[in-house]
């Protein structure tokens, strides 16, 4: 019996073995059940190697379609593999490539893995494939990587929409998608001032800087978690994108308004609103999903702010609606969320082309409630996560044809972000511009006061 055997017999798998297994099998769900990949780690929030579960199967999420038709190159027929395994070869394969294991520690863990994915007769393929990706690896690539849509490990049509939206762009885009995504928080400057906050993370040991074009956001200079920042459990700062801190600002509310956030949850911007402008007569969160309404309450609670939360569909407001209009509304509409891929690798390999269109016909007929439920002089800010024209400019243009009341005004605190692109209704800030934020497509509509 050798080395091995002998501790397999013991029940000891080689180092990292387990977490590679755990990781496939996350991915799994991800790449094959369509699972989001919070959803598919939630499984193993109490594992012991959580942080390296996670670590791997987000990695192997972001480079996925990079590795995989690499390592099918080396299998004969790789649709007759069990997705588990097709999972764990691109695991594998993202550790050899991508983490500074030593190949050899990372074929030994696989093999393992396999064996306690209960794959035992496939040990010797995953040892075989692994040890040849680990020696050709360079070459496979270079092969590969001539097609932009797996060099950036993104959907050939996905690739393909970015292209024609964003001409001199969608290269950078693609780069910054798998680029890893800063920390920036909002601080309740009503509670802290920014200079303060930055103090205090200074003397936390943590390095920050202000983001200049957003009064509120502090970035850190390496992420934490969030129970490291000064303040959290007591409500004083929050972690949003500065790229997400426009929108509240942008409503510019005042104290005795009535406000509507049409689609909250999980309720950043709510925060946002109810820390920027208190005195207001309502702030009114709706959102359809009964489960992401709990998590407003949750953020709602630590940052010691109220709303009035309603689980409902915003396309069917006569169902909770008084009629009393709203001064202002907000509809950060649901979206594809290719503003926010660096954060969500998964939406990589979630997404459908046939999406795009379905979202624009659920955005245009929120927007269209929203706007119904805004009263003369109020104004509404249109908000997604998206990089795609479908789901803006779009859906902005036929919103505009048929609403003859509703008026373009500028989102100059958006314009000014550095790399802020001025679009025919609104502006979208882009993944690798200047300013560093996420994706996000803003416009701010008002209602006239006359006519019908
Ligand atoms: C982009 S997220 C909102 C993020 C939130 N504003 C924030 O800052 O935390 C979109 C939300 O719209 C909700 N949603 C989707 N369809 C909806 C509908 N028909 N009516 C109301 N909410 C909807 C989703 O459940 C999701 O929580």
């Amino acid at each position: 019996m050798n080395t091995r055997s002998r501790s397999r017999a013991r029940g000891r798998w080689a180092p990292g073995a387990e977490a590679l297994a755990a990781a496939a099998r996350a991915l799994k769900r991800i790449a094959f059940d369509s699972r989001s990949a919070e959803d598919a780690l939630g499984a193993f929030e109490s594992a012991a190697e959580r942080a390296a579960i996670r670590a791997i199967t987000l990695g192997t999420t972001r480079w996925y379609l990079r590795l995989t038709p690499v390592i099918e190159r080396l299998l004969e027929k790789p649709e007759r593999l069990a997705p588990e395994l097709r999972a764990l070869l691109a695991a594998g394969a993202h550790q050899i490539e991508y983490s500074r294991n030593p190949a050899h520690s990372t074929v030994d863990a696989a093999v393992d893995a396999a064996r306690i994915l209960k794959q035992d007769r496939a040990a010797g393929l995953v040892n075989a494939v692994l040890r040849r990706f680990a020696r050709e690896k360079e070459a496979l690539f270079a092969a590969a990587d001539a097609d932009i849509a797996v060099r950036t490990a993104h959907p050939t049509w996905l690739v393909e929409q970015l292209r024609a939206a964003w001409p001199d762009h969608y290269e950078r885009i693609l780069d910054a998608n798998n680029a890893h995504p800063p920390m920036v928080v909002r601080v309740d400057t009503s509670r802290t001032s920014v200079a303060d906050y930055i103090a205090e993370l200074s003397g936390a040991g943590l390095n920050a800087a202000p983001v200049v074009w957003a009064n509120a956001a502090v970035q850190l200079e390496h992420p934490v978690a969030v129970s490291a920042l000064p303040g959290f459990a007591e409500g004083r700062v929050s972690v949003q994108d500065a790229g997400a801190q426009l929108a509240a600002p942008l409503l510019e509310c005042q104290p005795g308004m009535r406000v509507l956030d049409a689609c909250a949850a999980p309720g950043g911007k709510t925060g946002h609103l109810a820390e920027l402008t208190p005195g207001l007569a309502a702030l009114v969160a709706v959102d359809a999903d009964a489960r992401r309404i709990e998590r407003v309450r949750e953020n709602l609670q630590r940052l010691g702010r109220e709303a009035t939360l309603v689980v409902a569909d915003m396309r069917n407001p006569q169902a909770f609606w008084d009629g009393k209009p709203f001064d202002r509304v907000l509809v950060d509409a649901p979206c594809s969320s290719t503003g926010v891929i660096r954060r969500h690798p998964d939406i990589k390999l979630l997404r459908r082309p046939g999406d795009i269109a379905a979202l624009a016909a659920t955005q245009l007929e929120i927007l269209r409630a929203g706007f119904r439920m805004l009263a003369p002089g109020g104004r509404l800010v249109y908000s997604t996560c998206s990089v795609l024209p479908v789901e803006n400019e779009q859906v902005l243009a036929e919103f505009l044809r048929r609403e003859r009341r509703a008026r373009v005004v500028p989102a100059t605190l958006v314009a000014e972000a550095p790399g802020a692109v001025q679009r025919v209704a609104g502006v979208q800030l882009l993944p690798g511009a200047e300013a560093g934020t996420d994706g996000f497509h803003y416009a701010c509509v008002e209602k006239a006061t006359g006519g019908t």
